[in-house]
């Protein structure tokens, strides 16, 4: 027999129908759809609305990829779902999704790394196949960005949208699928990205809201810097411990969090236009969504073999790289 990996063997995205574009921001704030879109490569992104929560979206990725893999929701061992704006403190949304998607034989949990949490769940979930204990695993990465940001500031607000993936990851021996990652995190950087309040340090409070606490704080320029440099080191380092030169990549898939950040990464790699998914312009940067809602535009375009790196930047700070093998042909 030989090595088990962890293989993807479906992908399904979902955003909600409800568009904001640059010009709906020009309204709220004092923004042009020009600054938005040469700063950020952004037009447009999705937002949920109201009385709904980021398991809506999770559960739609998941009942649509079940139906087409058509896997009976018992069959599922364990969901993982990366989150930071899970639908309460707890239960965990993971559980949430599970129990609306009827999936009933599994244990299931969240993982908080923001824009890096889709790379850390995918790495997590693919060690619970690679040691043979499971046959069938999901990976979610869902975010209701919306929820949590301040459309009074503008500098952060334009960034963000709400949106959800989600993968299947199957064991297989020849060789294909999650081959290498390499993950970090530095806490210090929680000085410029977080959520100041709605935690165990800062409660919610009358002043807490009246102080805007609980929307995300982001030092944009000093994050962009960390970011930059960070995501182009990782996969940089990724494609030199798996002797990959910038001709045996297939696919960059990176966090959607700016084109610039994407733009320097892929150049550092020394790829072409051409092998660099981006949507960022159409959903915005949707967290833990990204990477599988790029896995999800470009299914009909992989193919079986193909070398595909992940990469990622983001609140933590967390940052890392995946390597692999794509397993299968749509
Ligand atoms: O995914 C999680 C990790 N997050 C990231 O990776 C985000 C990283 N950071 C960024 O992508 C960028 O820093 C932003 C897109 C958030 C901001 O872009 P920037 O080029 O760093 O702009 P800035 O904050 O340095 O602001 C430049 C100027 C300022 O005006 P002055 O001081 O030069 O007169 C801002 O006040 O642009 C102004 N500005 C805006 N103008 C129009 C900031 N936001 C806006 C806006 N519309 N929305």
């Amino acid at each position: 027999m030989g090595k088990i990996t962890a293989a993807i063997t479906g992908v399904q995205g979902y955003v909600p129908e409800r568009v904001m574009t640059n010009k709906d921001l020009e309204k709220i704030i004092d923004t042009t759809d020009e600054w938005i879109t040469t700063r950020t490569g952004i037009k447009e992104r999705r937002i949920l609305g109201d009385g709904k929560g980021t398991s809506d979206m999770g559960v739609e990725a998941v009942n649509k990829l079940l139906k087409k893999k058509n896997i009976d929701p018992s069959e599922i061992d364990l969901l993982i779902c990366a989150t930071v704006t899970p639908d309460y403190p707890f239960p965990a949304t993971a559980n949430v999704i599970s129990d609306k998607a009827g999936i009933k034989n599994a244990w299931s949990f969240d993982i908080n790394a923001a824009c890096s949490g889709f790379i850390y769940a995918l790495s997590t979930g693919a060690q619970f196949i690679e040691t043979g204990k499971y046959k069938k695993v999901l990976i979610v990465g869902a975010d209701k960005m919306s929820s949590i940001i301040d459309y009074e500031d503008r500098t952060t607000c334009v960034i963000f949208g709400d949106g959800s993936g989600a993968v299947l990851l199957e064991p297989n021996e020849e060789g294909l699928g999650v081959l290498d990652s390499v993950l970090k995190s530095d806490g210090e950087g929680r000085k410029h990205l977080i959520q100041p309040a709605g935690g165990s340090m800062n409660p919610p409070t009358h002043e807490t809201v009246d102080k805007r606490m609980h929307y995300v704080y982001q030092e944009g320029k000093a994050v962009f810097k960390y970011a930059v440099t960070n995501m182009a080191e990782v996969s940089a380092e990724i494609m030199d411990r798996n002797n990959l030169e910038s001709e045996d990549v297939d696919w960059l898939v990176p966090h959607q969090a700016n084109l610039r950040i994407i733009d320097a990464t892929a150049s550092r790699m020394g790829l072409p236009d051409d092998k660099v998914m981006i949507n960022i312009q159409k959903y915005g940067n949707t967290t833990a969504g990204t990477i599988p809602l790029c896995l999800w535009d470009w299914e009909k375009q992989l193919k079986k073999g193909d070398n595909l790196v992940l990469s990622a930047f983001g609140g933590g700070f967390t940052w890392g790289a995946i390597y692999l093998k794509w397993a299968y042909n749509s």
